[in-house]
């Protein structure tokens, strides 16, 4: 099992604050967008949006369904067929509703670009996605983020629900592990 040590430097990428008050903005243009549907459908992607998922629907100011889909990831070193395998699906059929998926990260665009694609064949009537964190420079496949916490730059980050190796994810800021 990998462990953070305590010693562990954490570099602070985002604050919570900064979390805090882009996410607000975040839901405020999602309640914008969708303020004529009847009941948003918003998807969490597990494990890494629980907490940004959680924050957001708490300052979307419309009727929202939440449900959860987790996939899996592929291993780091497959260069090719990035395939992705639904390890938990949704229990809400989506046919001819507004759907929001939240993602923690998009880094190449696989994961992403995929479950767009699994969730886009079960005929919504629309299918937008929020993404917290974006590394563009890493995309290697292109998607379509309709709403984007941060860009940031090529280096792992944890923190916020998202995890190294299954830790860091209660961390209330964006952290990146420092090199020792
Ligand atoms: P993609 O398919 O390469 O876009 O990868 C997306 C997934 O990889 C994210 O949902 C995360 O689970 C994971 N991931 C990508 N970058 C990071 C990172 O910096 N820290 C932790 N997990 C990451
Ligand atoms: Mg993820």
């Amino acid at each position: 099992m990998t462990v953070l040590s305590s010693q562990q430097d954490i570099n602070i990428l985002i604050t919570e604050t900064e979390i805090a008050a882009r996410t607000t903005q975040l839901a405020r243009m999602i309640s914008d967008h969708y303020s004529s549907t009847e009941q948003l459908v918003v998807v969490g992607l597990l494990r890494g949006s629980f907490i940004f998922i959680a924050d957001l629907v708490r300052r979307i100011d419309l009727p929202v369904e939440v449900d959860f889909m987790t996939v899996s990831s592929y291993g780091n070193k497959m260069v090719s067929s990035r395939q992705v395998r639904i390890i938990q699906d949704l229990e809400t059929p989506i046919k001819g509703r507004d759907v929001l998926i939240v993602e923690d990260i998009v880094d190449t665009g696989h994961t992403l670009s995929q479950v767009y694609d699994i969730l886009q064949t079960r005929e919504p009537k629309s299918l937008s996605v929020c993404a917290l964190l974006n590394k563009p420079s890493r995309r290697e496949i292109e998607v379509d983020l309709d709403w984007v916490g941060f860009d940031i730059p090529d280096e792992f980050v944890i923190g916020y629900g998202i995890d190294y190796a299954q830790q860091g994810r209660n961390l209330p800021h964006i952290g990146v592990v420092a090199k020792s």
